[in-house]
């Protein structure tokens, strides 16, 4: 099923020639249908061709499109990659909390790409001069959908979402990673059947080879953070020194700054061969960037990605990972979901997190699901290996090993079947701690 066939005057707006198996089945009730549509499918299995499709019958019509995407990092890659639509005649305009928003050109924009916060702010004040654009969408894509389980944002997406459909009653097509209620989403969003999907894992275009390694824990927890630090760089050494490159995801900003300085020492001690020293012009521009830990550790090829960033700081970073510069990335959440990298292998580091008032809690196995999607993108890997680090079973930590992975075992249990349990090259694979 050639794109040219299917959407010829938006042909040079898609990255590739051809639909995918997962695309030509849904595509046809995006194409040829007005209802609203739910599609669940992996990770890197090529949903964003989804929306641009919803994107694409709605342009025909002369009609205006809202991609919602929970991080920044994805609402800056729809934006450079819809450059493509730009350059078909079609305006893209992103609001989100760090741009200043040109009212004028937000209501000229044919597709207007927002985080589900500014989102909700902008249907709040939709009575607003500087807010009515909002008013005007004819087609609501929801990207990560799934992001509704979250005990944060969920609640903003979800209200968001239904103050839209109230105020101007948008065609909705929601794209989200596998999830087990998909029937309760389609219902919300009154979806028919017969465009609802839920395509599984033999979907994904990138075998995931994925597993859990397994580290004897001792008393002090910072000693901890540096033995999983070693065992993250021990798992994506061989990728490195193949030419790949790896993403390792830490649980706080400071961590993955601190992670990337220990690493650099780390790597010119194992002799991995890996920077750009000599490439003067990389050189010069690193010199420029705001932060100068990352100013230090870009010339040796590893980065660290995080909120606190500037924007500019954190664009750079993302091109120079895409362009092969930056071999090793310390990221937190930020680069977690949908976004586009070419990781062959992804690493989670820590699978806790500090909250403020709960003290350490255990990431969601949503998020470990989408962290570990971030290996194997199609175009960039033709195979890919992601894992997190968990406690070893040694006596006094195996009931902690074990409760973790079966208070979280359909998270866990998704992840590991069916084909990746038996390829598992790491000590023990998820399935057999449940
Ligand atoms: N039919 C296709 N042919 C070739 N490459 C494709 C095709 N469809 C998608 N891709 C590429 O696959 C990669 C992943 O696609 P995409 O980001 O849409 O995945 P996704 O399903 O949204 O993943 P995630 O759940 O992580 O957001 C992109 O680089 C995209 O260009
Ligand atoms: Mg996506």
């Amino acid at each position: 099923m050639k794109v040219a066939e299917v959407v010829p005057e938006f042909a040079d707006a898609f990255g590739f020639e051809e639909f995918n198996r997962m695309q030509r089945e849904a595509a046809p009730a995006i194409l040829e249908r007005d209802e609203n549509v739910v599609a669940a499918a992996p990770t890197a299995s090529g949903k964003t061709a989804l929306a641009e499709l919803a994107i694409c019958r709605t342009l025909e019509r002369g009609g205006t499109a809202l991609f919602i995407a929970p991080l920044r990092a994805l609402t800056n890659e729809k934006e450079s990659e819809w450059e493509r639509f730009e350059e078909l005649g079609y305006s893209v305009y992103v609001v989100t909390g760090e741009r200043d928003l040109n009212p004028r050109r937000a209501e000229r924009a044919d597709i207007l790409v927002m985080t589900p916060e500014k989102t909700d702010s902008a249907t709040r004040k939709h009575d607003s001069a500087r807010y009515s654009f909002i008013t005007d969408v004819d087609c609501c894509v929801i990207d990560e959908v799934h992001l509704l389980d979250s005990d944060t944002r969920g609640g903003v997406l979800e209200v968001t979402v239904s103050r839209l459909r109230r105020i101007c009653d948008p065609r909705v097509v929601a794209l989200s990673a596998t999830m087990p209620n998909i029937e309760d989403v389609a219902a919300w969003l009154d979806a028919p059947p017969e465009t609802t999907f839920e395509f599984g894992d033999d979907y994904r275009p990138v075998d995931l080879h994925a597993g859990v390694r397994t580290y004897t824990h001792g008393d002090n927890a910072f000693a901890d953070k540096y033995r999983r630090l070693y065992t993250a760089l021990d798992l994506a050494e061989e990728h490195i020194r193949d030419g790949g490159q790896a993403l390792v995801f830490v649980s706080s900003r400071q961590d993955a700054v601190r992670a990337a300085g220990k690493s650099r020492d780390e790597i010119g001690k194992r002799d991995i061969p890996m920077g750009a020293r000599g490439d003067y012009d990389f050189h010069t521009e690193a010199k420029e960037l705001a932060d100068d830990e990352l100013a230090k550790a870009a010339p040796d090829g590893v980065g660290f990605h995080h909120a606190g960033l500037a924007k500019d700081d954190r664009d750079r970073v993302e091109e120079w990972f895409k362009e092969g510069k930056i071999q090793l990335l310390f990221s937190t959440s930020t680069l977690a979901w949908g976004v586009n990298l070419p990781a062959r292998c992804v690493v989670i580091r820590d699978t806790k997190y500090h909250d403020p008032l709960e003290g350490e809690v255990d990431i969601s196995p949503l998020d470990i699901l989408q962290m570990l999607g971030r290996a194997g993108r199609p175009g960039y890997d033709d195979v890919a290996t992601a894992g997190s680090s968990a406690t070893a079973p040694t006596p006094t930590s195996t009931g902690n090993c074990c409760a973790r992975a079966r208070r979280s075992s359909r998270g866990w249990r998704r992840i590991w079947t069916p084909t990746s349990t038996p390829r598992s090259r790491w000590g023990r694979s998820a399935t057999s701690t449940t």
